[in-house]
C-alpha cells in the first residue's frame, strides 16, 4: 500500500490559494491539438522578428564551454550594460528574466504582514509573486483610459507598504504614464518605500512625454528600473532581464539570488544585443507600423481597441472576447484570453507578429464576425 501524505497541510496558505501563472499556449500544443499544419502565436508579446545572427553566432561560439558554470558576477554583461546605460555596474542585477528580479524584490523586501500595491490589470506576476510569499498584494483599480491611476496608487500606500510596481507601459492595455504623473506620484511616495519600474516594453515605447527614468534614481534612490531582454531583443526563450537601483539596495538583492542565475548563453547572447543596439530602432518601427495597421483593421471590424505603446494590443468592449480567443484559435491564431488579467469575457490581447502573421489574424477575424 502507497503511503498517503497531506501536502496540503505542509503549504504556506498563500501557495493553496494562488493559481498557477497561465502562459500563452505553445505553438506545438495548438497543432498537435487541432490537427492544424501551421498556427500563428501571437499571445505572448515576444518578438516575431528573431534573434539577430550576431546573437546567434555569439550563442555558438559560448557553447563550446557550456561544460563550465556561467560567470556567476556576469561580470562582461555587467560592465557592458553599465557602459551602455550610463551606470555604475553595482546599480546592475540581473535575472532569469526580469520575472525573477520582480520576485527577488518581493522576497528581499516583504515580510509577513507587509503589503506590495499594483495595479488590479496589471503584469500577473505581481499578484502571483505576492501571494506565493506573503498574501499580501493591494491591486489598484485602474483609471480613466485603462491607464494605472497614480494617485489612487500613491494613496494605497501604508505603514505596511514596503514596495508598490508600476508595469510603465502596461501589460496588458498597452498604456503608459506620462514623465509629469511619474513625478507626481513619486514626491507623493515615501522615501522608503521601494517604487519598482517595470519597463520590460521600454525599447517599443515612442512617446515623446513617456518618462526617462533612470535619471530619475539621483532624486528618488528608492527607484529600480526592471527592464528584459526578451521583448525587443528576442531572448525570450534564454530568460535574461535585469533591474537598475540604488547600489546599496542591489548589493543586499544579490544574496537573495541563486548564484548561477543567468546562464552562459543567456549572458553571451545579451551582450551581442547591445553591441548591435542599432537594430532596435527599425524594430521599434517595424512594431509601430504594424501595431498600427492591425489597430486600424480591429477598429474597421467594429471593435474597440485601447491605445498602445507596446507590442500589442488590447480589444475591449461588448464583444464576448473570450469566444473570438477561441474561435481564433481553432482557425489556428493564438492570442491571449484576458480571464487570468482579470479582464473577463470583456477583453483580449493581441500581441504584433510579422506582417503575414497580422494579416492572418486579420482576415481569421473578418471570417468570424461576418
Ligand atoms: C510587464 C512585464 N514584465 C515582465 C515580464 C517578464 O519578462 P521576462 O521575460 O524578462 O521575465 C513580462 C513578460 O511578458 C511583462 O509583460
Amino acid at each position: 500500500m502507497a503511503k498517503t501524505l497531506d501536502f496540503k497541510a505542509l503549504l504556506r496558505p498563500g501557495i493553496l490559494k494562488a493559481r498557477p501563472y497561465s502562459p500563452g499556449k505553445p505553438v506545438a500544443e495548438v497543432q498537435r491539438e487541432l490537427g492544424l499544419d501551421s498556427v500563428v502565436k501571437l499571445a505572448s508579446n515576444e518578438n516575431p522578428e528573431g534573434p539577430l545572427p550576431a546573437v546567434l553566432a555569439a550563442i555558438t561560439r559560448a557553447a563550446k564551454d557550456i561544460n563550465r558554470y556561467p560567470d556567476a558576477a556576469c561580470y562582461a554583461l555587467t560592465e557592458r550594460l553599465a557602459a551602455h546605460l550610463d551606470v555604475t555596474p553595482d546599480s546592475l542585477i540581473f535575472g532569469n528574466g526580469s520575472n525573477e528580479v520582480i520576485d527577488i524584490l518581493i522576497r528581499a523586501l516583504v515580510s509577513p504582514g507587509e503589503n506590495v500595491v499594483f495595479s488590479e490589470h496589471s503584469f500577473i506576476v505581481y499578484a502571483l509573486a505576492t501571494q506565493v510569499h506573503f498574501e499580501s498584494g493591494i491591486a489598484v483599480p485602474l483609471g480613466a483610459g485603462d491607464r494605472h491611476d497614480l494617485p489612487a496608487m500613491a494613496a494605497a500606500v501604508n505603514d505596511k507598504t514596503k514596495l508598490v510596481i508600476i508595469c510603465n507601459p502596461n501589460n496588458p492595455t498597452g498604456t503608459y504614464n506620462t514623465a509629469a504623473e511619474l513625478d507626481t506620484f513619486l514626491a507623493a511616495v515615501p522615501d522608503h518605500v521601494i517604487v519598482a519600474l517595470d519597463e520590460a516594453y521600454y525599447e517599443y515605447v515612442t512617446a515623446a512625454d513617456y518618462p526617462q527614468t533612470l535619471a530619475l534614481r539621483v532624486a528618488h534612490p528608492n527607484l529600480v528600473i526592471l527592464r528584459t531582454f526578451s521583448k525587443i531583443h528576442s531572448l525570450a526563450g534564454l530568460r535574461v532581464g535585469y533591474g537598475v537601483g540604488h547600489p546599496d539596495l542591489v548589493g543586499e538583492l544579490h544574496k537573495t539570488r541563486e548564484p548561477f542565475n543567468v546562464n552562459l548563453l543567456s549572458q553571451a547572447a545579451a551582450i551581442a544585443c547591445l553591441d548591435n543596439w542599432d537594430e532596435v530602432a527599425g524594430r521599434r518601427d517595424r512594431n509601430r507600423q504594424q501595431l498600427d495597421w492591425v489597430t486600424a483593421e480591429l477598429q474597421s471590424l467594429g471593435l474597440e481597441t485601447v491605445p498602445s505603446q507596446t507590442n500589442f494590443v488590447l480589444v475591449r468592449g461588448s464583444v464576448n472576447a473570450g469566444q473570438l480567443a477561441a474561435d481564433l484559435l481553432q482557425k489556428g491564431v493564438i492570442v491571449r484570453p484576458m480571464h487570468a488579467f482579470g479582464l473577463g469575457d470583456g477583453a483580449m490581447r493581441i500581441s504584433i507578429g510579422l506582417p503575414a502573421e497580422n494579416q492572418r489574424c486579420l482576415a481569421a477575424l473578418k471570417e468570424i464576425l461576418n
